[in-house]
């Protein structure tokens, strides 16, 4: 068994190809309630990954969950995190990665699907293909203002991980969002709640 990554809720790790993600406790919450989010959250995280996948989203294919132990056998994408690819890329580069990054996020709420923790370390690129993970925060809803939270959450991110490239990132992926249902109110919303958040902060 061999440790990959510690995360802030889970330990990940390899055995016989396939990668495990095991939620561990936190002692800091109450034990029930600590039982229910690692449970809960395990099966929305399994659920959300095998409905991506059927959406046509490149996503890892779950192999097994074992909800009594917090663990989802996933395949293990040999790759490398999107924040170091889009950090080293040239500007043709970043700019067919966020289109295929918007692309992808346009089926996925085409779906009904929302991630929730959108960033570019959610993210990892395998032979030429962007991979979509850690969808425990997410859920399916058909609300436009979930959609829209979703977008400035990952705006945000991404404003924080590649200040000096954002613009165009942000450029190329709405350019490849817009084929997403719904696309005028979606954006409308996100422009609420970015002005409703500067108001917040300049008062
Ligand atoms: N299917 C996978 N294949 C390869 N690496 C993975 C996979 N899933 C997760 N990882 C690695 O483990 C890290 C943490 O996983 P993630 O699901 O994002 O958990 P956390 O909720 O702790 O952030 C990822 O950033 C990635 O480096
Ligand atoms: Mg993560």
């Amino acid at each position: 068994m061999e440790l990959l990554a510690k995360g802030a809720e889970a330990n990940l790790y390899l055995e016989d190809g396939r990668l495990v993600k095991e939620r561990i406790s936190k002692k800091y919450r109450v034990a029930e309630l600590d039982l229910r989010l690692r449970k809960i959250r395990t099966q929305r995280e399994a659920k959300l990954l095998e409905n991506a996948k059927r959406a046509g989203m490149t996503v890892p294919r779950v192999f097994k969950t074992d909800i009594r132990n917090y663990k989802i056998y996933m395949e293990y994408i040999r790759g490398r995190p999107l924040k170091d690819v889009l950090e080293s890329a040239d500007e043709q580069e970043v700019k067919n990665l966020s289109g295929k990054i918007g692309r992808a996020l346009s089926v996925m709420h085409n779906a009904n699907i929302i991630h929730n923790d959108l960033t570019s370390s959610n993210m990892l690129y395998a032979d030429g293909e962007v991979y979509y993970i850690d969808f425990g925060l997410g859920a399916t809803t058909t609300r436009i203002e979930d959609k829209a939270m979703d977008l400035v959450v990952f705006k945000r991110s991404l404003q924080v991980a590649h200040g000096d490239k954002f613009r165009i990132i942000w450029a190329s992926l709405m350019d490849s969002y817009k084929s997403v249902k719904h696309l005028s109110e979606i954006l409308a919303r996100v422009d609420v709640i970015e002005r409703r958040a500067r108001y917040m902060e300049a008062s």
